[in-house]
């Protein structure tokens, strides 16, 4: 969603702002802007609808941007259509303060009412625009001040990023629920959304709290409360190389990203394995807690979602305990029935999802305990959580996830063993067979991303459909839904997920000759009846594409028009081979479709809305 970057320091400031919203594109978004302030030529404002390149062209073309002070925005449209006037930064009437903003401003109708009746007139139909004005109304010669008297008034979700041009020493920051980072450098100071728009230039970072407002100059940053009273901030220090958010040579951050699998996974998995067992470090359950679970709840959007659907199936199968799986943005309004024995645990890649947030808020407010699986460092949902396990997949840059999603079900899987362990389910053969299984999965997706050739080539066989059903039961259902998801968010043709054996109750109904189905038998103990159901599509002429492990492409090659394969595993780590030949038949389709990959159309990276 949203991007925000800002700079104040001795270096000119649109080059810096430029690139870092470059590095922020992947985030999603339909509009961008920079706003400079100078001297001599005062707050000068470029920002216009479409790709940041339109932007690009117009700062190169137009008058030179001077200045060392700046912000810049890469919007994604909630409030008012994608177009110049809507896009960020938004000026006081006065044209002596410019914001940017992600978020939501909720009470903004009642306080435009309020400035339009003091005669302000609009010109965007944002939310944000009540924002600059606002800071207009209390402005009295002390922006800081101002800001405050602003994050007293307006209700909803905000990272901002505020200049005013009577005050060309310092640049203002303020969260509540959407993330900002601050950075730290000899350059000057430096203002995020996320780190990859700042680490060319720093790597010393701290994460800003909800409620806090920062003063940035070219010496440095100082943090306060709403009460505008001192708050002394940690320093984090970001470890991972510039080149992981960069291609390196791929074409696509999607295609790195899956190749980056097998090593994401020895990074996830094998440093929490010491002499044969799992070890959680400053995980805080205590062995009592585990042993006494009653029910473990997963909450989660999306892909993070998929991964809690393959979850459930594992976990039960580990734990002999039930574990519901619910999208984020159900859970949190179906009067959700928790316990203080219940275990919730929240995955998300950015941990920033506002839905996933919210659940996990209303999880924690009926008492239950929650456990965070994130990617994302010092984001919202790690810092808010009990208890957070990180995922070190590095940064995912592409909006579809591939390396998030395959260690985000390591993590979970490891999880469940290592619970099952402490509950006695486990028996200590059946671990260490487990450990092993564990051990040698990355080296079998990396022989499956060896031999990806039969991929391109069913994708060269099948891009031109506009139509596809996955179709697989139980785990292979779960991994369904995943291979669907990719397809349609990249390549956009229709797809959807079905358990095979709910297909006769309505949905069989359209399959005609030639429609794609998606067949994934996978599962073993279910492969005779996925086998019913493939047999039942091909009866009504459709074109199957079949999924299974090697030992049993020979019995399933009978029926079918093709067959992928994997290497066979425990039933555990079976979606983790089987999702690389679905991420990469999404990928492959959407090349041949000629489809933007790492920035498919409407979709934003983090989403930070309801
Ligand atoms: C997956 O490819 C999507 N981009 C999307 O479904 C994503 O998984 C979802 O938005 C959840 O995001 P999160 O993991 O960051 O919470």
């Amino acid at each position: 969603m949203c991007g925000i970057v800002g700079y104040i320091g001795r270096e000119a400031a649109a080059p810096i702002l430029l690139d870092g919203l470059q590095r922020l594109e992947y985030r999603g978004y339909d509009s961008a802007g920079i706003a400079v302030h100078s001297e001599q030529n005062g707050l000068q404002i470029v920002k216009t609808k479409g790709r940041l390149q339109a932007l690009v062209d117009i700062v190169s073309t137009g008058k030179p941007l001077t200045g060392t002070m700046g912000i810049g925005h890469t919007r994604w449209a909630t409030h008012g259509e994608p177009s110049d006037e809507n896009s960020h930064p938004h000026v006081s009437e006065d044209g002596r303060i410019a914001v940017v903003h992600n978020g939501i401003i909720e009470n903004y109708i009642q306080i435009k009412e309020f400035l339009q009746g003091k005669g302000v007139q609009f010109r965007s139909q944002t939310d944000t625009e009540v924002i600059a004005h606002l800071l207009e109304y209390y402005y009295d010669g002390d922006i800081l001040q101002a800001v405050a008297s602003v994050l007293h008034i307006i209700e909803g979700s905000y990272a901002l990023g505020i200049i005013c041009a009577e005050e060309s020493s310092r640049l203002i920051a303020a969260r509540k629920d959407s993330p900002l980072i601050l950075g730290y450098s000899e350059k000057g100071s430096f203002l995020a959304s996320d780190v990859t728009a700042i680490i060319r230039h720093t790597r010393d970072v701290s994460y800003m709290e909800d409620g806090e407002i920062a003063v940035l100059d070219e010496n440095g940053i100082r943090v306060f409360n709403t009460m505008l009273e001192s708050v002394e901030k940690e320093h984090s220090f970001v470890d991972w190389e510039v080149s992981a958010a960069e291609k390196g040579g791929y074409e696509h951050f999607m295609f790195k990203e899956i190749m980056e699998q097998p090593e994401a996974i020895r990074k996830t998995a094998f440093s929490r394995i010491v002499d044969g067992r799992i070890v959680f470090e400053g995980l805080h359950l205590n062995e009592e807690f585990i042993q006494s679970l009653k029910k473990i709840h997963i909450i989660a959007c999306g892909s993070s979602y998929h991964v809690g659907m393959v979850g459930k199936c594992n976990l039960e199968r580990l734990l002999r305990i039930p574990v519901e799986v619910s999208l984020a943005s159900e859970f949190r309004y179906a009067e959700p029935i928790l316990d203080q024995d219940d275990l919730v645990i929240v995955i998300s890649q950015s941990g920033e999802t506002l839905d996933t947030m919210a659940a996990m808020r209303e999880a924690s407010r009926l008492g239950a305990r929650t456990l965070a699986i994130v990617n994302v460092v010092g984001s919202s949902i790690a810092k808010q959580a009990h208890d957070v396990l990180y995922t070190w997949a590095g940064p995912e840059i592409a909006v579809a996830t591939t390396k998030a999603y395959s260690t985000q079900l390591v993590l979970l899987n490891m999880l469940g063993i290592y619970f099952a362990d402490v509950r006695g389910s486990l028996a200590p053969a059946e671990y260490d067979r487990l450990i092993r299984e564990l051990l040698e999965l990355p080296a079998k997706m990396e022989q499956l991303l060896e031999k990806n050739g039969d991929i391109q080539y069913y994708a060269s066989r099948y891009f031109n459909h506009e139509s596809v059903f996955f179709i697989g039961r139980n785990l292979d259902y779960a991994l369904s839904l995943e291979g669907s998801l990719k397809l349609k968010e990249i390549s956009y043709i229709h797809s959807e997920a079905y358990a095979a054996g709910e297909l006769k109750h309505g949905t069989i109904s359209l399959i005609v000759p030639g429609t794609l189905v998606v067949a994934v038998g996978t599962y073993g103990k279910l492969f005779d009846k996925a086998m019913s159901n493939v047999i039942e599509v091909k009866a009504r002429g459709a074109d199957v594409l079949a999924l299974t492990t090697e030992d049993r492409a020979p019995e399933m090659a009978k029926y079918v028009d093709a067959v992928l394969t994997v290497p066979s595993a425990d039933d555990l780590f079976l979606p983790n081979l089987g999702v690389v030949p679905l991420q990469l038949f999404a990928y492959y389709v959407a090349l041949h479709r000629g489809c933007d990959i790492d920035k498919p159309r409407n979709l934003a990276k983090s989403v930070t809305v309801e």
